[in-house]
């Protein structure tokens, strides 16, 4: 009998979040203050002083408090899936395994995060948390976490999703939450966008600018992000290290690591805590690969450059690969995958050649969906699409050259409420699109400028 499920006991959940910082081969790039261009960490009045800490941290492993253990055991561990129905249906003599972060409340691995952020901000007195959205899914985890621990959430979620999907915000609502359209007239930011445009479409740094002004401007309200910063990535490392008991299990190594990139934080999540054996070179054949849209494609059409994480620079100039921060995009039904930069841990190894990038066009994305969806039965997030497009292309060219190699993904989440977006997808309406390299040229006008010694 072929096994299906690999199930860690509620036991053996990490306790503690691992920390690449301890294992970089050189350190990070630091942040620069929007203003002043000087070294700085997060903004104080956003970030309370634990997760601020986290951020810059260079201890190897951080301890998970026994709370957010606890809510963690809601659905942790996760299940890691062999697809032996995906394998069935291409043909491949490729191992195809796939770690289900679909399962948590909310449906994505965003919770990971949020409950930590909402525990730390909780512990130090806030009393109301602001964010941004793209899909919703973050917006839904973090109002999800926020309730759980008493605390108030505002989401500006971007308009085109808002519209897209109006049973993410209804999700919010159910966990408390208030979740506005962005841009919105709730800040001077939104209203200036909406001054100059009634219609727009919004973005995730115009979003995120609106949800810094809000926490600025209240003595009770501090800032989350759900992706892109250390801290962030750090807490999904759950997925990476479950993962690699549960492929212990399994008897097997992987050869190649998949994930979608939004901002990096489930890709990150997942290959960080395998990394380290490739940079120490003892796993120096592993192919660590991320997916993201041709329509926001920041690693394989941006630059590594300094610049801005929002629209309106409130938040601090970080290096990244970067689309550049007014960076508009298209309205394809990816939403959480389509942030301006890339998580400045995720650009560095990058950079250093750690990590390939693969950019996928949004039929081709949806084709993969549909595919793993009549072999796996799960239903998976646009977003989760890409990287089920590679980890099928990969396998694709195993049953061409006959090799067995050992794939593994992160699935990092379902997708219930795109429903709307699968309905295009068979209904012959969607279409592809590149975003073009003039627009990047054009929008890589205005990153900002940085002190020589930083260039
Ligand atoms: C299901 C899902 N996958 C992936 C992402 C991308 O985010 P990240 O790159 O931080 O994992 C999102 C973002 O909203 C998401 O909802």
């Amino acid at each position: 009998m072929e096994r299906i499920k690999y199930i860690l006991d509620e036991k053996q959940m990490p306790t503690r979040w691992y920390n690449i910082q301890a294992d970089l081969p050189e350190p990070l790039p630091p942040y620069l203050h929007p203003g002043t261009k000087e070294v700085t960490r997060l903004p104080p009045p956003l970030f309370c002083e634990e997760i601020n800490r986290q951020e810059f941290s260079k201890e190897r492993y951080i301890d998970i408090p026994e709370e957010v253990q606890s809510i963690y055991r809601t659905w942790r561990p996760t299940v890691l899936y062999h697809a032996v129905g995906l394998e069935k249906a291409l043909g491949t003599p490729a191992k195809i395994y796939y770690k289900f972060e679909g399962s948590s409340p909310p449906g994505s691995h965003k919770p990971n995060t949020a409950v930590a952020q909402a525990y730390y901000n909780k512990k130090e007195g806030v009393k109301r948390l602001s964010t941004e959205t793209g899909a919703g899914q973050w917006g839904s985890s973090l109002a999800f976490a926020c309730q759980l621990f008493g605390l108030e959430c505002k989401v500006y979620m971007v308009r085109v999703s808002y519209n897209q999907k109006p049973y993410r915000r209804i999700m919010m609502e159910t966990w408390g939450a208030k979740c506005v359209p962005s841009p919105s007239p709730d800040t001077k930011v939104g209203r200036d966008v909406l001054a100059k445009d009634p219609n727009a479409n919004g973005s995730l740094g115009l979003a995120i600018s609106e949800a810094c002004e809000d926490a600025f401007s209240r003595e009770d309200t501090k800032y989350s992000l759900g992706s892109v910063l250390n801290h962030v990535l750090m807490h999904q490392t759950v997925i990476g290290q479950e993962s690699l008991m549960q492929m212990e299990m399994v008897g097997n190594y992987p050869d190649i690591i998949v994930g979608c990139v939004g901002g990096g934080s489930n890709f990150a999540g997942m290959f960080l805590p395998f990394v380290k054996e490739k940079i120490n070179g003892q796993k120096k054949n592993l192919r660590i690969i991320c997916a993201e849209p041709t329509s926001c494609p920041s690693l394989t059409k941006g630059p590594y450059a300094w610049d801005l994480g929002d629209v309106a620079g409130m938040a601090p100039i970080a290096k990244m690969f970067t689309l550049g921060h007014d960076f508009m995009p298209p309205p394809v039904h990816a939403g959480g995958l389509r942030y301006h930069g890339m998580a400045p841990i995720v650009s560095f190894l990058h950079k250093l050649g750690f990590i390939e990038a693969k950019a996928v066009p949004q039929i081709a994305t949806f084709e993969a969906g549909i595919t793993f969806a009549r072999s796996e039965g799960f239903i998976s997030a646009p977003e989760t699409n890409h990287a089920i497009r590679v980890v099928i292309d990969e396998a694709l060219k195993c049953k061409q050259s006959g090799e067995a190699k050992t794939i593994l993904m992160c699935h990092s989440g379902h997708g219930h409420f795109d429903m709307a977006a699968y309905d295009s997808y068979l209904s012959g309406k969607l279409t592809d699109y590149d975003y073009p390299e003039d627009l990047v040229k054009e929008s890589l006008k205005t990153l900002p400028e940085v002190p020589a010694e930083f260039k």
